[in-house]
């Protein structure tokens, strides 16, 4: 991938590369990578991502619901990375339903911005503290009823930061769980700005505070 540019790297006596190494060197990486941001079809790379997942949907029968979507300007290898950990999740722990439903789509946010949702019918979870499930190796679940590593999550709420969005979660126990993510609109959503304005609105440095 272009961002990460890595050699193959050997991890202990195995030679090989462990998902939780490529996901902290991924979480390392995420924090100074520069961001090449430009006018994304989040529709064409949704159903992309989609893609990933299509041997477990024929599998397993998941139901993708996909509504309209729209333009979003963002670095396009980031966010199909954060698409990719929130769709696997949502693959993930929809796991132990017989008929497991993934809907995605736009929600009102405010003007400035553009709100995404994924949401499932899975698991779930108690969603009263989930703020903490953004941070590096928290989860919800043991490892014997869902494996993983706890980076997904830290890795998306790191690339929405760094876009200057905000991210967000709820869920209940069983009941399955949504999460919103937000991007600031395209600078040309706001004719009047000006370019030093856009710029810092689309930049870096933007406040992220839900
Ligand atoms: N769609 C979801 N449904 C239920 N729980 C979720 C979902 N997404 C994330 N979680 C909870 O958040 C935790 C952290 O997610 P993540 O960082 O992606 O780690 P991992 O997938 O490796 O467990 C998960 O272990 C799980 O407890
Ligand atoms: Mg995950």
């Amino acid at each position: 991938m272009r961002l990460w540019g890595l050699h193959p790297m050997r991890n202990g006596s195995h030679g090989v590369k462990t998902p939780l190494i490529d996901a902290l060197l991924a979480f390392a990486r995420l924090g100074h990578a520069e961001l090449q941001k430009r006018e994304i079809d989040l529709d064409e790379l949704t159903r992309e991502t989609m893609g990933d997942f299509q041997e477990e949907t024929e599998k397993r029968g998941i139901a993708w619901i996909i509504h309209p979507l729209s333009l979003v300007w963002a670095d396009p290898v980031l966010l199909r990375m954060a698409l990719v950990n929130l769709m696997s999740n949502a693959v993930k722990f929809t796991g132990t339903r017989l008929h497991p439903k993934i809907e995605m789509g736009l929600f009102s946010g405010r003007p400035d911005e553009t709100v995404m949702f994924i949401r499932d019918n899975g698991a779930g979870f108690d969603s009263t503290h989930a703020e903490k499930l953004f941070g590096i190796f928290q989860r919800m679940h043991t490892e014997a009823q869902f494996a993983g590593t706890g980076v997904g999550l830290a890795n998306v709420q790191q690339i929405i930061l760094r876009h200057g969005g905000r991210i967000w979660v709820e869920s209940i126990p069983d009941g399955g769980a949504t999460f919103y993510f937000s991007l600031p609109k395209l600078p040309e959503n706001f004719p009047g700005a000006s370019d030093e304005s856009q710029a810092a609105m689309v930049g870096d440095e933007c406040d992220s505070n839900p």
